[in-house]
């Protein structure tokens, strides 16, 4: 189709690297719409040059390096970008590490800190630990100063890498396959259970989700990978103080999403720049071969992000 104009505040961006999120699967299976005016292309996570800017965009040039959060559109050679979302690609980074970071430390930063409040010595139950928004969110509980993690994912490979992200703080790996998540986090905090629990799998762990929670515990919903309808017994939430709490990045207006980028590039941009943090990469594909890139996703076997490459 014709090259995308960029409108005022918008910068046109020659893509390199386009990275997957699951939300890209559920939108080409028919179950997650782009917003209304956005592209019917797939992909919300881009990076590469600035080929052209809109009116008014300060603080980048034509050539310079940008990755960020875009609405739609992501796989495709040309993409719009807002400029106030743009975050400039460090020196030194590969264009897959670059596309692969924004969206998932945005979405650990607003779930884990901002709505899930975890502080300094608290505990955590992770789900999904090895998808890419769970291996950011196991680097920024360690660096929040969590005490301990209690991460699931599907196999003990997964697990033991993991343990690897965790650093100082203490991540006991269980596998869902073959452990009940609640009875472990019981069995380990001797019946207490977590301060705060990051869940993407929805209805079907929402009652143990609550169950594994200390009184006045924060449970925040991230995603709905085992789905979303269903009924709870709401007795103990209000007995024991619970508190359930949702977040998706995409509906969101634009204003907010300007307001993470900022975010993010105070906060935790140093933090990645001198490598205390890192985006995790799974693989890499070339983007003809989106299809097999797909297919990785879906088989539960990726562990971090997975980046199509533009040549
Ligand atoms: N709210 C937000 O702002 C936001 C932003 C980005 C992403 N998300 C959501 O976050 C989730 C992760 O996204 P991602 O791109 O990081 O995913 P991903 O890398 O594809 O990882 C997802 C992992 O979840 C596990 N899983 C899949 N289906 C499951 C099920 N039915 N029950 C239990 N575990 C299941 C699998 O790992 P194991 O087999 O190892 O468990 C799978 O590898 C998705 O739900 C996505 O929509 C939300």
């Amino acid at each position: 189709g014709p090259l995308p104009q960029p409108g005022p505040g918008q910068l046109l961006v020659r893509v390199r690297a386009s990275a997957l999120n699951r939300a890209d699967v559920l939108q080409r299976a028919g179950a997650y719409a782009p917003p209304p005016g956005e592209s019917a292309i797939l992909g919300v996570e881009i990076a590469g040059e600035v080929e052209s800017r809109g009116a008014g965009v300060e603080g980048f040039r034509v050539g310079d390096g940008v990755c960020g959060l875009v609405g739609s559109g992501g796989y495709a050679e040309h993409c719009l970008l807002d400029a106030g979302m743009a975050v400039p690609v460090p020196a030194g980074w590969s264009w897959e590490a670059a596309a692969a970071v924004p969206e998932v430390f945005y979405t650990a930063d607003t779930t884990l800190r901002e709505l899930g409040e975890l502080g300094a010595g608290q505990s955590l139950l992770l789900h999904a630990a090895a998808s890419g928004v769970g291996t950011a969110c196991i680097q920024l509980a360690r660096e929040l100063g969590a005490a301990r993690i209690f991460c699931t994912a599907g196999s003990a490979e997964k697990l033991a890498r993991c343990r690897e992200l965790g650093g100082a703080a203490e991540v006991i790996g269980i596998d869902r396959k073959t452990q009940d998540f609640l009875a472990e986090v019981r069995r380990v905090t001797g019946g207490a259970g977590v301060d705060v629990v990051e869940d993407f799998i929805g209805i079907e762990y929402l009652a143990k989700n609550l169950a594994a929670l200390k009184d006045g515990g924060r449970l925040v919903v991230v995603g709905l990978l085992g789905g979303w309808e269903g009924s709870i017994d709401l007795l103990p939430l209000v007995l024991r103080r619970l508190q359930i709490k949702g977040s998706a990045m995409r509906p969101r207006s634009i204003e907010e999403k300007r307001a993470i980028t900022r975010t993010f590039r105070e906060r935790w941009l140093p933090l990645l720049v001198d490598g205390r943090l890192r985006a995790v990469i799974d693989s890499v594909f070339p983007a003809g071969q989106a299809a097999a890139a797909h297919e990785r996703m879906e088989s539960n076997e990726s562990f971090g992000k997975i980046l199509l490459t533009w040549s």
